[in-house]
């Protein structure tokens, strides 16, 4: 059966897909964005985090034909302003956290949502609520960008994407 949705708000219509390919693979390999990672493969490591109908969801393990006439959400399209970054990815810049940055688009996935449910979350509540793996060790990083991703939400500022270099 073809598969249809949406993505950042643009429409998949019939697309000629085995329903059991893992979403993953359908955002990277047929619809060409490749924000979303492959890493464990097994729901472990949330590398391949993405929002569908605005739950969390790990793509690695989640069948296309459960999307169906879903809206599916990517790291590229997590900002709702294209003229602007999503206060997630403002604080992440601003508080260096990237090393090598593969599992990076997963941890801001989890983190947008995170905040959209505790709002201005502590330490453990983020450690309690974020289960992605880092190889590179910038857990810190991220507690801190997360608390600063949540005063941004407050206070409502943000950055145009121009001037991000
Ligand atoms: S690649 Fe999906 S959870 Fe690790
Ligand atoms: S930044 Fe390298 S795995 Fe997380």
């Amino acid at each position: 059966m073809p598969a249809n949705f949406k993505i950042n708000g643009r429409s998949v219509e019939n697309l000629d897909i085995d329903p059991m390919t893992p979403l993953l693979w359908v955002i990277r390999d047929e619809l060409n964005l490749k924000g979303t990672k492959y890493s464990c493969g097994k729901s472990l490591c949330g590398a391949c985090s993405v929002h569908v109908d605005g739950e969390l969801v790990r793509s690695c393990s989640f069948p296309v034909n459960l999307a169906e006439g879903s809206e599916v959400t990517t790291i590229e399209g997590l900002s709702p302003d294209e003229a602007a970054l999503h206060p997630v990815q403002q604080a992440w810049i601003e508080e260096n956290v990237l090393q090598c940055g593969y599992c990076q688009p997963g941890f801001m996935m989890a983190a947008a949502k995170l905040l959209e449910r505790i709002p201005n979350p502590t330490d453990q509540e983020i450690k309690d609520s974020i289960t992605n793996i880092c190889r590179c060790g910038t857990q810190p990083r991220i507690i801190k960008a997360i608390k600063r991703a949540a005063q941004l939400n407050l206070s409502q500022e943000t950055t145009p994407k121009t001037n991000i270099r």
